[in-house]
């Protein structure tokens, strides 16, 4: 198929290009590289034996957005781009419905003028905002976002199901991610934010190499077994392998669908420092500090309906997520 990444150079993004590189579809690579680099192009083009088209813009531009979709003759389009950190999107909150909201009102505006019917969407967890039980599944309530960047998560799926309902022909899935870490295994390609780390993940691996002193640890007096937050961390590469298989169903089932992407089970903050150190062999200083404001005590997600849909589950557990954050993190420059 000849798909569209919307935000494709990206860290999920560009491990998803990677698979669908490697199973023989055409992929252009749509981003404005506000937090990418061109780079991962040639980096694609070592790991598959295949170069992806990149696309340099922005999806506020519908005009670009039109081009990209005609002249590509694009089939479908998953949809990456956007703005993610939570904390920024508190002091910028402008930018966060700007950048998530209107871009998506002129991507789905640009698919409408071309023709385009199918779209993945890149959702969150967030969406359930404090769970009342676990695991979460798609049948439950969506919640209240904390914060503006969880609100465009929610009000995108609400617009998107807006849409759907609107036009009969249109396909859209929200895939749900949990807390993707990891990296791909060559070591080429993966997550290295810019500044200090919001995310746990690039944190820790970050003291581990010694670019970073010690880590925080938000909290011991959870209501969980060690007190210290429990997420539900799902390998990137296995995500990337939930979108090629939601594919197939994208293109072939009209309406709108949510589908959580997980792997089932939680792990604490300081089981992730210890499966960190097994990994990489080193020792990761870390103090406990208090909680982080808006942070949730435990989510973890049911991925049932993925594999009934799908045919996906998660194959990589944290050994194998550390492992390879690791493996990218120690090829960086110190
Ligand atoms: P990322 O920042 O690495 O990738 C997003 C990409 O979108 C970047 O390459 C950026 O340059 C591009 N982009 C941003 N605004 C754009 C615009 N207006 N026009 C064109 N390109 C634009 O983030 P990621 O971790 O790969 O996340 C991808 C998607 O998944 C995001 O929508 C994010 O909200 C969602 N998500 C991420 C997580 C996570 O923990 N990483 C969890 C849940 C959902
Ligand atoms: N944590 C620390 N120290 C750190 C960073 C995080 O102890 O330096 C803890 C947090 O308190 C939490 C866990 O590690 O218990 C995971 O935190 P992350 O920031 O890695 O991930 P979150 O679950 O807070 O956030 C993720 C995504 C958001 C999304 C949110 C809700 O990054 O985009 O899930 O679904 F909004």
């Amino acid at each position: 198929m000849r798909i569209l990444l919307t935000g494709g150079t990206g860290f999920i993004g560009s491990h998803t290009a990677a698979l669908l590189l490697e199973a023989e579809h055409d992929v252009v690579l749509y981003d404005n590289l506000s937090n990418s680099r061109a780079e991962v192009v040639d980096r694609l083009e070592r790991i598959t034996g295949r170069r992806p088209v990149l696309v340099v813009g922005d999806i506020r531009d519908e005009e670009a957005m039109r081009c990209a979709l005609n002249e590509h003759r694009i089939e479908a389009v998953i949809h990456f781009a956007g703005l993610k950190a939570v904390g920024e999107s508190v002091e910028k909150p402008l930018e966060y419905y700007d950048n998530n909201i209107v871009g998506t009102l002129r991507l789905l505006e640009a698919m409408r003028a071309e023709g385009v019917k199918s779209l993945i969407f890149s959702s969150s967890s967030t969406v359930y905002g404090t769970p009342k039980s676990l695991p979460l599944t798609e049948e439950m309530p969506t919640g209240e976002a904390t914060n503006p960047y969880g609100r465009t998560k929610l009000h995108i799926e609400q617009i998107l199901a807006d849409c759907a309902k609107a036009d009969p022909e249109l396909r859209v899935v929200c895939l749900r991610y949990f807390n993707p870490i990891g990296a791909h295994p060559s070591g080429l390609i993966g997550e290295d934010p810019n500044g200090i780390p919001n995310n746990l993940l690039p944190y820790v691996a970050r003291v581990a190499h010694g670019r970073l002193p010690k880590v925080r640890v938000f909290g011991n007096d959870y209501p969980t077994p060690d007190g210290t937050g429990v997420r539900d961390y799902i390998h990137v590469m296995d995500l990337a392998e939930g979108h090629v298989k939601a594919l197939p169903y994208v293109t072939s089932h009209p309406g709108w669908i949510a589908i959580n992407l997980g792997c089932g089970r939680g792990y604490s903050v300081l089981e992730v420092i210890r499966a960190f150190e097994k990994a990489s062999g080193q020792t990761i200083p870390f103090e406990i500090v208090p909680r982080r404001e808006g942070d949730i005590a435990a989510n973890w997600g049911d991925p049932s309906r993925a594999e009934k849909l799908l045919g996906w589950r998660a194959r990589y557990d944290i050994d194998d997520m550390c492992r390879d954050a690791w493996r990218f993190e120690s090829m960086l420059e110190g």
